[in-house]
Protein backbone atom coordinates (compact mmCIF):
# COMPACT_ATOMS: atom_id res chain seq x y z
CA UNK A 1 0.00 0.00 0.00
CA UNK A 2 1.08 3.52 -0.46
CA UNK A 3 2.35 5.47 2.47
CA UNK A 4 1.46 8.87 3.22
CA UNK A 5 2.26 10.87 6.07
CA UNK A 6 -0.13 13.30 6.30
CA UNK A 7 -2.55 10.15 7.33
CA UNK A 8 -0.61 10.43 10.12
CA UNK A 9 -2.29 13.12 11.47
CA UNK A 10 -5.75 11.70 10.88
CA UNK A 11 -4.84 9.27 13.56
CA UNK A 12 -7.87 8.45 15.47
CA UNK A 13 -8.21 6.77 19.62
CA UNK A 14 -9.59 3.78 18.83
CA UNK A 15 -9.81 2.13 22.41
CA UNK A 16 -11.70 3.29 24.93
CA UNK A 17 -12.04 3.08 29.47
CA UNK A 18 -15.58 1.95 28.64
CA UNK A 19 -16.87 -1.58 29.04
CA UNK A 20 -20.14 -0.56 26.83
CA UNK A 21 -18.32 -0.63 23.70
CA UNK A 22 -17.58 -4.83 24.32
CA UNK A 23 -19.36 -6.10 21.25
CA UNK A 24 -22.45 -8.33 21.90
CA UNK A 25 -21.18 -11.72 21.16
CA UNK A 26 -23.25 -14.51 19.43
CA UNK A 27 -22.75 -16.67 22.61
CA UNK A 28 -22.19 -14.55 26.10
CA UNK A 29 -18.74 -15.91 26.92
CA UNK A 30 -17.17 -15.07 29.79
CA UNK A 31 -12.89 -14.54 30.57
CA UNK A 32 -13.11 -14.10 33.86
CA UNK A 33 -15.56 -17.54 34.11
CA UNK A 34 -12.95 -19.75 32.47
CA UNK A 35 -10.04 -18.24 33.48
CA UNK A 36 -10.91 -17.90 37.30
CA UNK A 37 -13.50 -20.00 37.95
CA UNK A 38 -12.48 -23.13 35.32
CA UNK A 39 -8.98 -22.64 35.83
CA UNK A 40 -8.14 -22.44 32.48
CA UNK A 41 -4.89 -20.57 31.46
CA UNK A 42 -4.70 -18.81 28.75
CA UNK A 43 -2.37 -20.97 26.15
CA UNK A 44 -4.77 -23.82 26.52
CA UNK A 45 -7.47 -21.99 24.61
CA UNK A 46 -5.50 -19.54 22.43
CA UNK A 47 -2.74 -21.98 19.96
CA UNK A 48 -0.19 -19.98 18.88
CA UNK A 49 0.47 -22.07 15.53
CA UNK A 50 4.24 -21.42 13.76
CA UNK A 51 5.82 -19.25 13.20
CA UNK A 52 3.48 -17.31 16.01
CA UNK A 53 1.99 -14.66 14.02
CA UNK A 54 -1.45 -15.19 15.45
CA UNK A 55 -3.27 -16.43 18.14
CA UNK A 56 -5.82 -18.76 17.48
CA UNK A 57 -9.33 -18.65 19.53
CA UNK A 58 -11.10 -22.55 20.08
CA UNK A 59 -12.91 -24.30 17.95
CA UNK A 60 -17.16 -25.10 18.90
CA UNK A 61 -16.19 -28.16 19.47
CA UNK A 62 -12.99 -27.82 22.12
CA UNK A 63 -15.62 -25.97 23.97
CA UNK A 64 -17.96 -28.87 23.90
CA UNK A 65 -15.18 -31.34 25.76
CA UNK A 66 -16.51 -29.60 28.95
CA UNK A 67 -19.89 -28.52 27.86
CA UNK A 68 -21.19 -31.93 26.97
CA UNK A 69 -21.86 -32.20 30.56
CA UNK A 70 -21.26 -28.64 32.17
CA UNK A 71 -24.51 -26.77 31.65
CA UNK A 72 -25.67 -28.67 29.16
CA UNK A 73 -28.89 -27.49 29.13
CA UNK A 74 -28.66 -23.94 29.00
CA UNK A 75 -29.88 -22.41 26.24
CA UNK A 76 -26.31 -20.70 25.51
CA UNK A 77 -24.91 -23.81 25.67
CA UNK A 78 -27.43 -25.58 23.40
CA UNK A 79 -26.93 -23.05 20.68
CA UNK A 80 -22.69 -23.49 21.45
CA UNK A 81 -23.38 -27.37 20.50
CA UNK A 82 -25.32 -26.25 17.21
CA UNK A 83 -22.37 -24.57 16.35
CA UNK A 84 -19.77 -27.69 17.33
CA UNK A 85 -22.27 -29.96 15.60
CA UNK A 86 -22.87 -28.03 12.43
CA UNK A 87 -19.17 -27.38 12.48
CA UNK A 88 -19.66 -23.84 11.78
CA UNK A 89 -18.01 -21.44 12.80
CA UNK A 90 -18.57 -19.32 15.63
CA UNK A 91 -18.86 -15.30 14.20
CA UNK A 92 -16.62 -13.98 16.83
CA UNK A 93 -16.85 -9.98 16.55
CA UNK A 94 -13.31 -9.02 16.67
CA UNK A 95 -11.72 -6.94 19.27
CA UNK A 96 -8.43 -6.64 18.45
CA UNK A 97 -7.42 -6.32 14.72
CA UNK A 98 -5.07 -4.36 12.79
CA UNK A 99 -5.20 -4.39 9.00
CA UNK A 100 -3.02 -6.35 6.96
CA UNK A 101 -0.76 -4.16 6.07
CA UNK A 102 0.48 -3.83 9.42
CA UNK A 103 3.28 -6.68 10.23
CA UNK A 104 2.98 -7.65 13.77
CA UNK A 105 4.21 -11.29 15.55
CA UNK A 106 2.60 -12.16 18.48
CA UNK A 107 6.13 -14.86 19.35
CA UNK A 108 8.28 -11.73 19.21
CA UNK A 109 6.86 -9.53 21.56
CA UNK A 110 5.96 -12.51 23.93
CA UNK A 111 9.65 -13.55 23.46
CA UNK A 112 11.05 -9.70 24.33
CA UNK A 113 8.89 -10.14 27.68
CA UNK A 114 5.24 -8.49 26.90
CA UNK A 115 2.85 -10.33 28.52
CA UNK A 116 -1.08 -11.01 27.57
CA UNK A 117 -2.11 -8.06 30.03
CA UNK A 118 0.30 -5.50 28.32
CA UNK A 119 -1.73 -5.48 25.00
CA UNK A 120 -5.27 -7.05 26.00
CA UNK A 121 -5.61 -5.79 29.44
CA UNK A 122 -6.55 -7.65 32.77
CA UNK A 123 -8.68 -10.27 30.41
CA UNK A 124 -9.08 -12.58 33.44
CA UNK A 125 -11.08 -10.04 34.91
CA UNK A 126 -13.44 -9.34 32.09
CA UNK A 127 -17.00 -10.99 31.35
CA UNK A 128 -16.46 -8.96 28.06
CA UNK A 129 -13.75 -8.53 26.04
CA UNK A 130 -13.81 -4.10 24.73
CA UNK A 131 -10.97 -2.56 23.46
CA UNK A 132 -9.31 -0.88 26.46
CA UNK A 133 -5.73 -0.97 25.23
CA UNK A 134 -3.90 0.98 22.82
CA UNK A 135 -2.94 -0.88 19.62
CA UNK A 136 -3.10 1.88 17.46
CA UNK A 137 -0.15 3.12 15.75
CA UNK A 138 0.49 5.48 18.12
CA UNK A 139 0.29 2.82 20.88
CA UNK A 140 2.37 0.91 19.16
CA UNK A 141 5.64 3.37 18.45
CA UNK A 142 4.85 4.84 22.17
CA UNK A 143 6.04 1.29 23.16
CA UNK A 144 8.82 0.97 20.82
CA UNK A 145 9.94 4.53 21.86
CA UNK A 146 9.66 3.06 25.48
CA UNK A 147 11.60 -0.50 24.66
CA UNK A 148 14.23 1.36 22.33
CA UNK A 149 12.78 -0.52 19.20
CA UNK A 150 12.88 0.93 15.91
CA UNK A 151 10.19 2.80 14.82
CA UNK A 152 11.36 2.58 11.10
CA UNK A 153 7.90 2.41 9.23
CA UNK A 154 9.64 -0.21 6.64
CA UNK A 155 10.08 -2.02 10.60
CA UNK A 156 5.78 -2.50 10.44
CA UNK A 157 4.98 -1.39 6.79
CA UNK A 158 5.95 -3.41 3.63
CA UNK A 159 6.96 -0.07 1.96
CA UNK A 160 8.12 -2.05 -1.09
CA UNK A 161 4.93 -1.60 -2.95
C1 LIG B 1 -12.31 -26.82 31.11
C2 LIG B 1 -13.75 -26.84 30.89
C3 LIG B 1 -14.37 -25.76 30.02
C4 LIG B 1 -14.09 -25.45 28.72
C5 LIG B 1 -13.02 -26.04 27.80
C6 LIG B 1 -15.05 -24.43 28.33
N1 LIG B 1 -15.88 -24.15 29.38
FE1 LIG B 1 -17.47 -22.87 29.32
N2 LIG B 1 -17.79 -23.17 31.32
C7 LIG B 1 -17.05 -24.03 32.12
C8 LIG B 1 -17.50 -23.89 33.50
C9 LIG B 1 -16.95 -24.63 34.72
C10 LIG B 1 -18.54 -22.92 33.48
C11 LIG B 1 -19.33 -22.40 34.68
C12 LIG B 1 -20.53 -23.27 34.88
C13 LIG B 1 -21.32 -22.83 36.12
O1 LIG B 1 -21.62 -21.64 36.23
O2 LIG B 1 -21.64 -23.71 36.91
C14 LIG B 1 -18.72 -22.52 32.09
C15 LIG B 1 -19.70 -21.65 31.65
C16 LIG B 1 -19.93 -21.31 30.33
C17 LIG B 1 -21.04 -20.53 29.83
C18 LIG B 1 -22.22 -20.03 30.65
C19 LIG B 1 -23.28 -21.14 30.59
C20 LIG B 1 -24.50 -20.85 31.41
O3 LIG B 1 -25.57 -21.38 31.02
O4 LIG B 1 -24.40 -20.15 32.43
C21 LIG B 1 -20.87 -20.37 28.47
C22 LIG B 1 -21.78 -19.65 27.50
C23 LIG B 1 -19.63 -21.04 28.13
N3 LIG B 1 -19.09 -21.62 29.27
C24 LIG B 1 -19.08 -21.09 26.86
C25 LIG B 1 -17.88 -21.72 26.53
C26 LIG B 1 -17.24 -21.61 25.23
C27 LIG B 1 -17.74 -20.81 24.05
C28 LIG B 1 -16.11 -22.38 25.31
C29 LIG B 1 -15.06 -22.59 24.23
C30 LIG B 1 -14.43 -21.39 23.71
C31 LIG B 1 -16.05 -22.95 26.64
N4 LIG B 1 -17.13 -22.51 27.35
C32 LIG B 1 -15.07 -23.83 27.08
C33 LIG B 1 -16.08 -24.91 31.70
C34 LIG B 1 -15.50 -24.93 30.44
C1 LIG C 1 -12.09 -21.35 27.45
C2 LIG C 1 -11.30 -20.79 26.38
C3 LIG C 1 -10.57 -19.47 26.57
C4 LIG C 1 -9.63 -19.13 27.53
C5 LIG C 1 -9.14 -19.97 28.69
C6 LIG C 1 -9.17 -17.80 27.20
N1 LIG C 1 -9.82 -17.34 26.09
FE1 LIG C 1 -9.53 -15.57 25.15
N2 LIG C 1 -11.08 -15.94 23.88
C7 LIG C 1 -11.83 -17.10 23.88
C8 LIG C 1 -12.97 -16.92 22.99
C9 LIG C 1 -14.06 -17.95 22.73
C10 LIG C 1 -12.85 -15.62 22.44
C11 LIG C 1 -13.82 -14.92 21.48
C12 LIG C 1 -14.95 -14.26 22.27
C13 LIG C 1 -14.55 -12.97 22.98
O1 LIG C 1 -13.97 -12.08 22.34
O2 LIG C 1 -14.83 -12.86 24.19
C14 LIG C 1 -11.65 -15.05 23.01
C15 LIG C 1 -11.15 -13.78 22.70
C16 LIG C 1 -9.98 -13.25 23.19
C17 LIG C 1 -9.38 -11.99 22.79
C18 LIG C 1 -9.94 -11.04 21.75
C19 LIG C 1 -9.51 -11.47 20.34
C20 LIG C 1 -10.07 -10.56 19.27
O3 LIG C 1 -9.31 -9.84 18.63
O4 LIG C 1 -11.29 -10.57 19.07
C21 LIG C 1 -8.26 -11.81 23.53
C22 LIG C 1 -7.32 -10.63 23.47
C23 LIG C 1 -8.15 -12.94 24.42
N3 LIG C 1 -9.19 -13.80 24.18
C24 LIG C 1 -7.15 -13.10 25.37
C25 LIG C 1 -7.14 -14.09 26.34
C26 LIG C 1 -6.24 -14.10 27.46
C27 LIG C 1 -5.18 -13.06 27.73
C28 LIG C 1 -6.54 -15.23 28.20
C29 LIG C 1 -5.94 -15.66 29.53
C30 LIG C 1 -6.06 -14.66 30.60
C31 LIG C 1 -7.63 -15.91 27.51
N4 LIG C 1 -7.97 -15.18 26.41
C32 LIG C 1 -8.20 -17.10 27.92
C33 LIG C 1 -11.57 -18.25 24.59
C34 LIG C 1 -10.70 -18.32 25.67
C1 LIG D 1 2.60 -6.55 21.88
C2 LIG D 1 1.16 -6.61 21.99
C3 LIG D 1 0.47 -7.95 22.17
C4 LIG D 1 0.74 -8.94 23.10
C5 LIG D 1 1.86 -9.00 24.11
C6 LIG D 1 -0.31 -9.93 22.92
N1 LIG D 1 -1.16 -9.55 21.92
FE1 LIG D 1 -2.76 -10.57 21.23
N2 LIG D 1 -3.01 -9.21 19.74
C7 LIG D 1 -2.24 -8.08 19.56
C8 LIG D 1 -2.60 -7.44 18.30
C9 LIG D 1 -1.97 -6.20 17.71
C10 LIG D 1 -3.63 -8.25 17.73
C11 LIG D 1 -4.31 -8.04 16.38
C12 LIG D 1 -3.54 -8.87 15.37
C13 LIG D 1 -4.12 -8.84 13.99
O1 LIG D 1 -5.23 -8.36 13.78
O2 LIG D 1 -3.41 -9.36 13.09
C14 LIG D 1 -3.87 -9.34 18.67
C15 LIG D 1 -4.81 -10.34 18.47
C16 LIG D 1 -5.08 -11.36 19.39
C17 LIG D 1 -6.11 -12.38 19.24
C18 LIG D 1 -7.04 -12.54 18.06
C19 LIG D 1 -6.43 -13.54 17.06
C20 LIG D 1 -5.25 -12.99 16.33
O3 LIG D 1 -4.10 -13.42 16.58
O4 LIG D 1 -5.42 -12.09 15.48
C21 LIG D 1 -6.06 -13.18 20.35
C22 LIG D 1 -6.94 -14.39 20.64
C23 LIG D 1 -4.98 -12.68 21.18
N3 LIG D 1 -4.40 -11.57 20.57
C24 LIG D 1 -4.59 -13.26 22.37
C25 LIG D 1 -3.39 -12.96 23.03
C26 LIG D 1 -2.85 -13.75 24.12
C27 LIG D 1 -3.50 -15.00 24.72
C28 LIG D 1 -1.67 -13.16 24.49
C29 LIG D 1 -0.69 -13.64 25.54
C30 LIG D 1 -0.17 -14.99 25.36
C31 LIG D 1 -1.49 -11.99 23.62
N4 LIG D 1 -2.54 -11.92 22.75
C32 LIG D 1 -0.42 -11.10 23.68
C33 LIG D 1 -1.30 -7.61 20.42
C34 LIG D 1 -0.72 -8.34 21.44
C1 LIG E 1 4.99 -3.79 25.02
C2 LIG E 1 5.70 -2.94 24.08
C3 LIG E 1 5.39 -3.13 22.62
C4 LIG E 1 4.18 -2.97 22.00
C5 LIG E 1 2.86 -2.56 22.63
C6 LIG E 1 4.40 -3.24 20.61
N1 LIG E 1 5.72 -3.58 20.39
FE1 LIG E 1 6.49 -4.25 18.60
N2 LIG E 1 8.24 -4.67 19.54
C7 LIG E 1 8.55 -4.36 20.84
C8 LIG E 1 9.91 -4.79 21.11
C9 LIG E 1 10.66 -4.61 22.44
C10 LIG E 1 10.40 -5.38 19.92
C11 LIG E 1 11.77 -6.02 19.68
C12 LIG E 1 12.70 -5.06 19.02
C13 LIG E 1 14.05 -5.69 18.75
O1 LIG E 1 14.28 -6.84 19.08
O2 LIG E 1 14.87 -4.97 18.16
C14 LIG E 1 9.32 -5.29 18.94
C15 LIG E 1 9.42 -5.75 17.64
C16 LIG E 1 8.46 -5.54 16.67
C17 LIG E 1 8.61 -5.90 15.27
C18 LIG E 1 9.82 -6.55 14.63
C19 LIG E 1 9.63 -8.01 14.52
C20 LIG E 1 10.82 -8.67 13.90
O3 LIG E 1 10.66 -9.20 12.81
O4 LIG E 1 11.90 -8.62 14.51
C21 LIG E 1 7.46 -5.48 14.63
C22 LIG E 1 7.13 -5.62 13.14
C23 LIG E 1 6.60 -4.89 15.62
N3 LIG E 1 7.24 -4.94 16.85
C24 LIG E 1 5.35 -4.36 15.37
C25 LIG E 1 4.47 -3.91 16.34
C26 LIG E 1 3.11 -3.45 16.09
C27 LIG E 1 2.47 -3.37 14.73
C28 LIG E 1 2.58 -3.12 17.31
C29 LIG E 1 1.20 -2.60 17.63
C30 LIG E 1 0.08 -3.37 17.11
C31 LIG E 1 3.60 -3.36 18.30
N4 LIG E 1 4.74 -3.82 17.69
C32 LIG E 1 3.42 -3.14 19.65
C33 LIG E 1 7.71 -3.78 21.77
C34 LIG E 1 6.36 -3.52 21.58
C1 LIG F 1 5.51 0.11 15.57
C2 LIG F 1 4.71 -0.12 14.40
C3 LIG F 1 4.47 1.00 13.41
C4 LIG F 1 5.38 1.88 12.90
C5 LIG F 1 6.84 2.03 13.25
C6 LIG F 1 4.67 2.67 11.93
N1 LIG F 1 3.35 2.26 11.86
FE1 LIG F 1 1.94 3.00 10.58
N2 LIG F 1 0.52 1.79 11.44
C7 LIG F 1 0.76 0.89 12.45
C8 LIG F 1 -0.49 0.29 12.84
C9 LIG F 1 -0.71 -0.74 13.92
C10 LIG F 1 -1.49 0.85 12.00
C11 LIG F 1 -2.97 0.53 11.98
C12 LIG F 1 -3.74 1.37 12.97
C13 LIG F 1 -5.19 0.99 12.93
O1 LIG F 1 -5.57 0.04 13.58
O2 LIG F 1 -5.91 1.65 12.21
C14 LIG F 1 -0.81 1.78 11.12
C15 LIG F 1 -1.45 2.54 10.14
C16 LIG F 1 -0.80 3.39 9.27
C17 LIG F 1 -1.46 4.12 8.19
C18 LIG F 1 -2.94 4.05 7.84
C19 LIG F 1 -3.68 5.26 8.36
C20 LIG F 1 -3.85 5.26 9.84
O3 LIG F 1 -3.46 6.26 10.48
O4 LIG F 1 -4.39 4.29 10.41
C21 LIG F 1 -0.50 4.86 7.58
C22 LIG F 1 -0.68 5.79 6.41
C23 LIG F 1 0.77 4.61 8.29
N3 LIG F 1 0.54 3.70 9.30
C24 LIG F 1 1.97 5.22 7.96
C25 LIG F 1 3.14 5.07 8.70
C26 LIG F 1 4.36 5.86 8.46
C27 LIG F 1 4.52 6.92 7.38
C28 LIG F 1 5.27 5.44 9.38
C29 LIG F 1 6.70 5.97 9.62
C30 LIG F 1 6.75 7.38 10.00
C31 LIG F 1 4.64 4.39 10.18
N4 LIG F 1 3.35 4.21 9.74
C32 LIG F 1 5.26 3.69 11.18
C33 LIG F 1 1.99 0.60 13.01
C34 LIG F 1 3.18 1.26 12.76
Amino acid sequence: MKICLLALFSAVAVFADDPSTAPIQPIPFSHKQHTVAAHLKCNECHKMPDPGEIQTIPKAKTCMACHQTIKADGPDIKNLRGYADSNWPIPWIRVYEIPGFVNFSHKIHLDRGASCQTCHGPVAKRDRLWRETDISMGGCVACHQANKASVDCGFCHDLQH
